[in-house]
């Protein structure tokens, strides 16, 4: 009985490093951890960046949400933390800002 608490433990503290460990190497596809080239290499297959360009400042991260969305449906291949990552970024990037904005 003793043992078999012991090896729970060990593989419970395995798991735990191994989710942590994840979580921090995860950075989204297109640049280490940085948004903009994510943005870049993500969003530019299709249409130029002026789209989204034009939309900074007026979009909130709702509709940025929505907007992802949509696009993911159009065939981007993201992550739901990519997408997250993306929406929060562009929600906040100011109206004007590289390298959204040529
Ligand atoms: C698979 C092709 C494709 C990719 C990749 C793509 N888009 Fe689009 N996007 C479109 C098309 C087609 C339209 C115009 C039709 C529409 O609005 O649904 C559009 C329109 C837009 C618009 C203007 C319409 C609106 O709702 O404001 C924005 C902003 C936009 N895209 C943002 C993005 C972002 C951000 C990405 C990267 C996550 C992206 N797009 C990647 C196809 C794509």
């Amino acid at each position: 009985m003793k043992t078999s608490i012991g090896l729970f433990l060990v593989i419970f503290f395995f798991a735990v490093a191994i989710g942590v460990s994840n979580a921090f190497s995860q950075t989204p596809a297109g640049g280490q951890g940085d948004p903009g080239s994510l943005v870049m290499k993500a969003c530019t297959k299709c249409h130029n960046t002026k789209r989204i360009c034009t939309n900074l400042g007026n979009k909130s991260a709702e509709q940025w949400d929505i907007t992802i969305t949509r696009m993911m449906g159009k065939g981007v291949p993201l992550e739901e933390a990519q997408k997250q990552t993306l929406r929060d970024y562009l929600a906040d990037l100011a109206p004007g800002s590289a390298p959204v904005c040529p």
